[in-house]
């Protein structure tokens, strides 16, 4: 098979670039400034801005060095997947430490794909009586959903392919990659 310009070989995968880290980088300052426009119309100064952990590790610490708005940070971890197959099996591994009643909640997720897990999420933190709760998610996948869950700003809506890098994973592998590749197992 002829290699292509794009594909990255690993050991037992290959990877074909879908986007570059300029392409994320410029997409990434601009939702800032659509999130920055958005509570700025809502009167809002405030907001706590929840990183849902392992996979938005990275682009959380990007967009944030471009917000305007005021944010305390918190993370949760939470595990929905096996593999490559989302489970629909919600665990949360680790929880905020601040208390979110009443509180402008931003929850910042690598990629939203069958939506259980941050509708799991969000009905956890509506029993909690969180004032406001809204998503960013870098990537979605919104042909892949299965539950009513919307992205409440989206970085790219990307095709039902499984991607690495720019924080997401293949079994915990490829997280540092500072571009998005479809990856396919060799
Ligand atoms: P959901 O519950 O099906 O929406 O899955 C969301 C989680 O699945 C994300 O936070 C990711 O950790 C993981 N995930 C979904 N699609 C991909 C992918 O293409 N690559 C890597 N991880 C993914
Ligand atoms: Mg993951």
């Amino acid at each position: 098979m002829m290699m292509e310009l794009n594909d990255y070989q690993y050991e037992n995968a290959t990877a074909t670039l879908m986007f570059s880290h300029e392409e994320i980088q410029e997409r990434v300052e601009t939702l800032a400034h659509e999130i920055d426009a958005y509570y700025e119309a809502q009167g809002i100064e405030e907001i706590v801005l929840i990183g849902v952990l392992k996979g938005a590790f990275v682009f959380l610490a990007d967009l944030v060095r471009h917000l305007k708005t005021n944010v305390v940070m918190d993370f949760i971890q939470v595990q929905s997947y096996e593999g490559t197959e989302s489970t629909g099996n919600v665990q949360f591994l680790q929880d905020v430490r601040c208390d979110v009643k009443g509180k402008n909640l931003l929850f910042v997720e690598d990629i939203v794909d069958t939506g259980y897990t941050l509708q799991e999420v969000r009905t956890n933190f509506q029993h909690r009586g969180a004032g406001d709760f809204k998503l960013v998610a870098m990537f979605d996948k919104a042909e892949r959903r299965l539950v009513d869950l919307q992205a409440d700003f989206v970085g790219f809506e990307i095709p039902d392919k499984f991607v690495i890098g720019y924080g997401l994973d293949f079994d915990e592998k490829y997280r540092q990659l500072p571009f998005v590749a479809e990856l396919k197992l060799k």
